[in-house]
């Protein structure tokens, strides 16, 4: 059975979620702000859950109507046939926001699809009270300029919890945000990496991961996996898949922090994630580090000075770190920082900067790449 999947993104990863689905044989992608829309089965549902390394999480649409009273909102949400994936015993707690629309109060509208929900379901199960025990089956809406699209979460926690990171200090990058800036990057399989500023080692096992085709969430499990309108095997055949995927490589990538609690953390997020073989941690100071390697790539999220320390302190380290890039030799470089004029603290202009957004953080996303690419030639 084909359904029409949701993928909610970070502002500026629509693109790169969009080519990942294409990669899992999802049909008819479609990006759009904020969010990408794919069709397939419930194998295909089951992969992007797995594999997808950037979007944040896998919505079922289950439909999509005008509405502005709460007359029309009840009775499209009766409309829909909740019968066929709600099952007598399952939880079916509702969120969702709104958007330019008549229909503002979200409190009220959660209240009106919770209550048409029911009534619709009171008739199939012939009851009036359902106790909700049994698997969760999410509702979550959104109502934008008075359309109403109505969805069921089947990734449970957000698709960032790949369940490598326990321990982080301040500032974590988010892992789908890690795994995009490997991507932009056009890192290459077998190729030098670094990070000199790695924190958690979010940038660098995003990139191990990415490097031996494991796909990021194999090891976590899903809202979804316990919804009894999907067999179990659909799930055992996409993991399976996903595993005959890995190839081990001879890729190198270096990660160093200053802070030495961070580096351990690190190394050990890197052992949960099954790639510490392919990854080397020290603790360095990145203004120390000599250009040991040529070629690869250097991706980094340095200190932004909001958050971890003051600003003056930050662009002091962008200077220096500027004068260490500059003795590497066809290195491409991604660096993202909250920085305007990071550039002219660095000492080079990028060759191109994209707006990524770091949780609220409004970033961008500096690259480095013409000169190394030329000498790849
Ligand atoms: C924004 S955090 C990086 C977060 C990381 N990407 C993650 O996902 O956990 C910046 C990191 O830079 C480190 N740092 C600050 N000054 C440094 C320096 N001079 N050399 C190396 N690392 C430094 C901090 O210890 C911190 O871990």
């Amino acid at each position: 059975m084909t359904n029409t999947y949701l993928v909610p993104t970070l502002f500026g990863l629509e693109g790169i979620v969009a080519r990942e689905l294409g990669f899992l044989d999802a049909q008819n992608i479609k990006a759009y702000d904020g969010k990408v829309t794919f069709e397939g089965d419930f194998n295909t549902m089951a992969r992007a859950n797995i594999a997808m390394r950037s979007g944040e999480r896998v919505l079922l649409v289950l439909g999509e109507f005008k509405a502005v009273t709460f007359d029309e909102l009840f009775e499209g949400i009766k409309a829909l046939p909740w019968e066929k994936y709600i099952g007598k015993d399952d939880c079916f707690p509702v969120k969702g926001y709104s958007l330019n629309s008549a229909l503002f109060s979200v409190p009220d509208c959660q209240a009106i699809i919770k209550k048409a929900a029911v009534e619709r379901l009171k008739k199939t199960y012939k009851t009036d009270w359902f106790d909700e025990s049994g698997a969760k089956k999410q509702i979550q809406f959104s109502i934008q300029k008075d359309i109403v699209t109505v969805m069921l979460d089947t990734s449970g926690e957000g698709l960032h919890k790949r369940g490598y990171r326990v321990a982080s200090k301040a500032a974590p990058l988010r892992e789908t945000l890690a795994a995009a800036m490997v991507s932009l990057s056009r890192y290459r399989n077998g190729e030098i990496m670094l990070d000199p500023f790695c924190g958690s080692g979010t940038i660098g096992i995003e990139a191990a991961l990415y490097a031996t085709y494991t796909a990021p969430n194999l090891r976590r499990s899903f809202a979804a996996e316990k919804w009894s309108n999907i067999d179990a095997k659909v799930w055992q055949e996409e993991r399976e898949r996903a595993i005959s995927k890995i190839k081990p490589t001879d890729c190198k990538i270096f990660c160093s922090d200053i802070d030495a609690e961070a580096v351990s953390m690190a190394g050990s997020n890197a052992k949960r994630a099954g790639v510490s073989k392919y990854i080397d941690f020290s603790v360095c100071d990145a203004r120390d580090i000599k250009p040991t390697f040529e070629g690869g790539v250097i991706i980094a999220n340095p200190p932004y000075g909001e958050r971890l320390m003051e600003m003056e302190e930050a662009i002091r380290l962008y200077k220096s770190f500027g004068k260490v890039y500059k003795r590497f030799n066809n290195t491409r470089a991604y660096i993202l920082t909250s920085h305007e004029d990071f550039e002219s603290q660095f000492g080079i202009k990028a060759d191109k900067n994209r707006k990524l957004y770091n949780g609220m953080i409004k970033c961008y996303l500096y690259q480095y790449y013409k000169n190394a690419l030329e000498s790849r030639k």
